[in-house]
């Protein structure tokens, strides 16, 4: 297959078709099994990405950074707002043009909605997003994906609710466009303050998407074949009072998955605070570790793909 991707930047959910996700995901497959089999992974020697992130991260951070670094990428790395030049008042743009007369490839999360769409205008490398604020997350959607997959046999045809914060939470604003495209009923299930954004679902069910909004959880896991978990994203919230009031409403424990579709799958981005219980970890449907680890391979692909070298 051609790379679909070539120079392109990675911004949102909505921007890939069918042939360009299973691009992603066929590529992946062939990173992870150069890198289970201990095989030496040549294609970003040579280059430099640039992985700037001022708002707080771990696995998207780090996956991104080990998968420049094992393609033969060298990093480097602004991590929190406070160190670069963005606490001197430096606007976005001032920095994501100097960022690009170094790099190859810019990763970014930030804290602004709309953020990456406004490196990629400025920057002639690609630019891979992050994360942006309460907006979108494709690359974490590309790992979910990638992991139903793997889980499941499939990522077509499948129930899968989505449920907790999905009004706050990126990463179901992205996944709910793949979870489209190949067909899959989706099920939103969250207290009515933390919607998915009307904007989003009403875009969806244009594209045709089969969607069933509730409040009623323990009825969505009973019909699911996938439950995806969200944290309630505290850090979004304008008024504290607010955050009290949802947190903790859905807990996944043991007694809620024996009462699920036999086989549920759990997923969940990460990090968890409360709304997976520690008694979940060891049903074998959990898979938000593996999850977890499924994104450096998405990475590897993801980079190798826009930079043209595969
Ligand atoms: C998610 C994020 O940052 O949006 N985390 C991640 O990238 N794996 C989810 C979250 O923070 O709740």
């Amino acid at each position: 297959m051609s790379n679909l991707l070539n120079g392109k930047d990675i911004l949102s959910g909505d921007q890939f078709n069918k042939d360009e996700l299973n691009l992603i995901m066929d590529t992946a497959a062939y990173f992870e099994r150069k890198v289970k089999n201990g095989e030496e992974i040549k294609n970003l020697l040579g280059t430099v990405v640039a992985s700037l992130f001022f708002e707080p991260s771990t696995r998207t951070r780090l996956s991104f950074e080990s998968a420049a670094n094992r393609l033969g990428a060298r990093v480097v790395s602004v991590s929190g707002s406070s160190n670069s030049s963005t606490a001197k008042g430096e606007t976005l743009t001032d920095t994501i043009r100097t960022v690009d007369g170094y790099v190859d490839a810019i990763v970014m999360r930030h804290s602004m909605i709309g953020a990456a769409d406004i490196a990629a205008k400025e920057a002639v490398h690609p630019v891979l997003n992050g994360g942006d604020g309460a907006g979108q997350h494709p690359t974490q959607a590309l790992l979910d994906i990638y992991t139903m997959k793997k889980e499941k046999g499939t990522v077509g045809g499948l129930t899968v609710t989505f449920l907790g914060d999905l009004k706050y939470g990126r990463t179901v604003h992205s996944l709910g466009y793949f979870m489209n495209l190949y067909n899959n009923k989706m099920i939103f299930a969250s207290p009515d303050s933390l919607k998915m954004p009307a904007e989003i679902t009403a875009d969806l069910r244009s594209k045709g998407a089969n969607i069933v909004e509730t409040e009623d959880a323990e009825a969505a896991l009973a019909e699911s074949d996938v439950v995806y978990v969200t944290r309630v994203q505290k850090e979004r919230f304008e008024d504290v009072a607010e955050y009290e009031k949802v947190k903790g409403i859905y807990i996944i424990n043991r007694d809620i998955i024996n009462k699920s579709k036999p086989g549920i799958t759990v997923m969940h981005p990460l990090p968890r605070v409360d709304e997976i219980a520690l008694d979940v970890d060891d049903y074998e449907g959990a898979a938000y570790f593996r999850q977890a680890h499924n994104g450096m391979y998405i990475r590897m692909a993801l980079l190798a793909l826009v930079t043209g070298r595969i």
